[in-house]
């Protein structure tokens, strides 16, 4: 008689919470969000490039970013997007825009957070800055510049 097959049996189990990258809460989020695209607007080169995208939308932008600092910082895995194709698709976008915008970040960072928070929260803003500037200007002969490091 054949042998009866042995049940398979899945075991499901809930995934691990992930330890958050940087000690900070999503209300604190929300304001480096609100303050930082505030900073953004009045910015005299920025400002004009994400008002020519996001006029009329902006309450869409920043419900986004929010979902998107919350996934970096504390892996909450609420963004999906294509930031590499969103940023490569803006025409006048430059390569020094990068540097204005870290410059930004990190400014409005450190006027809301103690230095060691503002300071983790900067150095994962280049990294990602790093690889949007590496997709949109990168080439074998254009390497990522030093204020991006
Ligand atoms: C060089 C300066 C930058 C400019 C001028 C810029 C501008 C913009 C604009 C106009 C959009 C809206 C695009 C659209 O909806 O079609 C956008 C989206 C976005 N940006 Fe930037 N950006 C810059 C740098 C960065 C950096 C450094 C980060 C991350 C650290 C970032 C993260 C994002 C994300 C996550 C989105 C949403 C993409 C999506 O899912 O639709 N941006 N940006």
């Amino acid at each position: 008689m054949a042998e009866k097959p042995a049940p398979i049996v899945i075991t499901a189990r809930p995934a691990q919470p992930r330890t958050p990258a940087v000690e900070i809460s999503p209300d604190e989020i929300s304001l480096l969000v609100d303050r930082f695209y505030a900073d953004i607007r009045r910015h005299p080169r920025l400002g004009p490039l994400f008002e020519a995208r996001l006029a009329g939308i902006w309450d869409m932008h920043l419900e986004r970013m929010n979902r998107f600092w919350r996934s970096v910082l504390l892996h909450s895995g609420e963004y999906s997007g294509q930031p590499v194709v969103k940023h490569n698709a803006l025409p006048d976008l430059e390569e020094e825009d990068f540097r204005l915008w870290t410059q930004q970040f990190e400014q409005t960072a450190a006027a809301l957070f103690a230095p060691d928070t503002a300071a983790a929260i900067t150095v994962i803003a280049r990294r990602i800055a790093r690889s949007l500037w590496l997709a949109r200007f990168g080439t074998p002969f254009n390497q990522a510049p030093d204020w991006l490091a």
